[in-house]
């Protein structure tokens, strides 16, 4: 009887050393200790055998079934370690190898643009400002001439958000205006700024997305006219756009913080989408000399100080521009579209030959 059991010992001791993998090893496991094992099989026998018999059998199992399962949690323990090397070793890395060449990131188009108008209107002497997501009702609306009531607010389809402590409502800036009132309040004229940034409307469709990008512009000066502002606005289209003799048209038009208004048209052909001498127009910005109340409203005497502002959607110059035909890729982030339409970081923004006239 001894004799079997020392023939069992042997037989697993070799099947585990053969045992190559966890698999393998776990096939040995289940043969000799799992429900229908040899070694189960055994210990089921013990029931037929006479009491005193049962008893010295049973106490030599019991130290059989012992050696065997630490034999077995042993091999478990050498074939673990060993899988560990080697994925340590296939998982290695030389640190040291020269770079192989990596794909590069690029510019993505909404901050390009951004870079370029930094360029051109900074040429033309404008600092880059900035203002604030969560704006006060007073800063996007207020300040800039629009009540309470005032029915422009209904063109604007505005995310209100709880009021502050002291009771001042905010907003999701529905528009970069906010910049001139920021602007204006914390310098002395003159003035020369322009605020890219975001903004948001309750608006989502194939052409609107509920955040977007505008960039805002103020000139602050004694003797400003409207005159400065074309002159302005001529030379960045031109320049944005890189066509010299690029058609541009003044239209009146209404904005409560500027008085006059103008809304500002470049040629293209509506047929085939080019910009240039297509004989169609396409509205592109707004624009105006700064309302009296505003420069007012921030601390500004009009009799002294006069300016002009403007403001434009970036997503839509930028479609204009490079021919993107959809809105909703920009906030996306597919790498494909990226790799169409970003630009290398290395290569600095453009200030066309239109620039400047
Ligand atoms: N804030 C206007 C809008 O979102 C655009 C605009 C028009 C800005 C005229 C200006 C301006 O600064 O003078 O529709």
């Amino acid at each position: 009887m001894r004799d079997d059991l020392d023939a069992l010992k042997a037989e697993v001791a070799r099947a585990l050393a053969e045992a190559a993998t966890k698999r393998e090893w776990d096939a040995v496991r289940v043969g000799v200790l799992g429900k229908s094992g040899t070694l189960t099989g055994l210990l089921k026998e013990l029931g037929k055998l006479a009491p005193d018999q049962r008893r010295e059998r049973g106490a030599a199992l019991n130290v059989v079934r012992d050696e065997l399962t630490a034999a077995v949690d042993a091999r478990r323990g050498v074939l673990e370690a060993a899988e560990l090397d080697a994925r340590l070793a296939s998982e290695r890395i030389d640190v040291t190898l020269p770079p192989r060449p990596m794909p590069a990131g690029l510019i993505h188009p909404i901050s390009r643009t951004i870079e370029e108008m930094a360029a051109i209107f900074g040429a033309m002497g404008f600092a880059v400002g900035e203002g604030h997501d969560i704006e006060s009702d007073w800063y996007n609306f207020g300040a800039l001439n629009i009540p309470a009531h005032h029915p422009a607010r209904a063109d604007h389809d505005t995310f209100y958000l709880p009021a502050l402590g002291d009771g001042r409502p905010q907003v999701l800036r529905t528009q970069t205006s906010d910049v001139q009132i920021i602007s204006m309040l914390e310098q002395e004229p003159p003035i020369r700024v322009i605020a890219p940034g975001r903004t948001y409307r309750a608006d989502h469709d194939a052409t609107h997305s509920p955040m977007f990008h505008q960039v805002e512009g103020l000139a602050i000066d004694r003797h400003i006219t409207l005159a400065h502002l074309k002159g302005c606005l001529i030379d960045f289209l031109r320049a944005f756009f890189g066509m010299a003799s690029l058609p541009v048209r003044f239209r009146s038009s209404y904005f409560p913080f500027t008085e006059p208004s103008m809304e500002v048209d470049i040629g293209w052909n509506r047929r085939t989408g080019e910009l240039g001498g297509g004989g169609d127009w396409l509205e592109i910005l707004g624009s105006g000399m700064v309302h009296p109340k505003v420069l007012s409203n921030c601390g500004i005497d009009p009799r002294e100080w006069q300016g002009f502002a403007f403001g434009m959607g970036i997503e839509r110059v930028t479609m204009l521009k490079h021919g993107i035909p959809d809105l909703r890729p920009f906030y996306e982030g597919d790498v494909r579209w990226l790799r169409r339409y970003g630009v290398s970081p290395l290569a600095p923004p453009l200030l066309h030959e239109g620039a400047g006239g």
